[in-house]
């Protein structure tokens, strides 16, 4: 699983987990099984970003948006992430991988916060590999309240204007601290954003895939990393 020269690894990789309920709909299956089926793949995921030396990954599991799917569904969702923290956070602390969520996670049930902030505390001192979830994340959203605690600053003296520059926005992005984003995939054949990591996608390689997430593996992270030490990144250089 070695064979892309270490320089052009990526050091931190986004992934836009989307098909869950079509993997589901061409099984003839309700959409509860492509969830499930789809907790899988994030194993998998873990386990070969792990393996491939990535600094990073952040998953995008529960946007501000899905809020507006059917209560069973969300209900689904959410006792599938509460199994997957009971059944895997043990792993994660023996094999130093560090929790981190991005998004509003204190809009979730009592319940799951308090298991939330729980993996958070037991992952904290892990060096490996930083597994960022995204929970209730929006990339509006996370603007929206970055401009508001700055617009507070402001208000209170402790920042001009004039000082703010893109790095004063970066250190308050929920993301603040993780390496510079490099490589955004998208499995099941959409190109869209969602709302995920607008700002942070600036000079992000984006890699689409017609898979449907439960397909997703070790091996497809591993085809989405040797596509990018194909690019040449240029950041607006020559
Ligand atoms: C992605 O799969 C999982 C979440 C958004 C939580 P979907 O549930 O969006 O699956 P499709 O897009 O309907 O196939
Ligand atoms: C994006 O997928 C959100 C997650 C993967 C959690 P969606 O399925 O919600 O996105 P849209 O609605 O197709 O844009
Ligand atoms: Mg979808």
């Amino acid at each position: 699983m070695s064979d892309v020269p270490p320089s052009s690894i990526p050091r931190h990789v986004a992934i836009i987990m989307d098909g869950n309920g079509r993997w589901a709909k061409r099984r003839h299956l309700p959409r509860a099984a492509g969830h499930k089926a789809g907790v899988e793949a994030v194993r998998k995921t873990v386990r070969a970003a792990k393996e491939l030396g990535l600094e990073a990954l952040t998953l995008y599991a529960f946007s501000s948006e899905n809020w507006k799917r059917p209560e069973d569904e969300i209900s689904d969702l959410m006792g599938l992430m509460k199994r997957f923290i009971l059944s895997d956070l043990d792993k994660f602390a023996a094999e130093d991988v560090r929790l981190h969520i991005i998004g509003d996670y204190t809009a979730f049930k009592p319940d799951i916060v308090a298991l939330i902030d729980d993996a958070l505390a037991r992952t904290a001192g892990n060096k490996a590999t930083t597994l960022s979830v995204a929970l209730n994340y929006g990339s509006q959203d996370e603007l929206t309240r970055v401009t508001r605690g700055i617009a507070r600053d402001v208000a209170a003296g402790s920042i001009v204007p004039d000082a703010i520059t893109a790095d004063t926005i970066a250190a308050r992005l929920d993301t603040a601290g993780l390496p510079p984003l490099d490589l955004l995939i998208r499995t099941s054949g959409e190109q869209r954003l969602s709302n995920f990591l607008l700002w942070q996608c600036a000079y992000a390689e984006m890699y689409f895939t017609d898979l449907l997430w439960p397909d997703f593996d070790g091996g497809t992270l591993k085809a989405a990393l040797d596509w990018f030490a194909m690019r040449d990144r240029r950041y607006g250089g020559r």
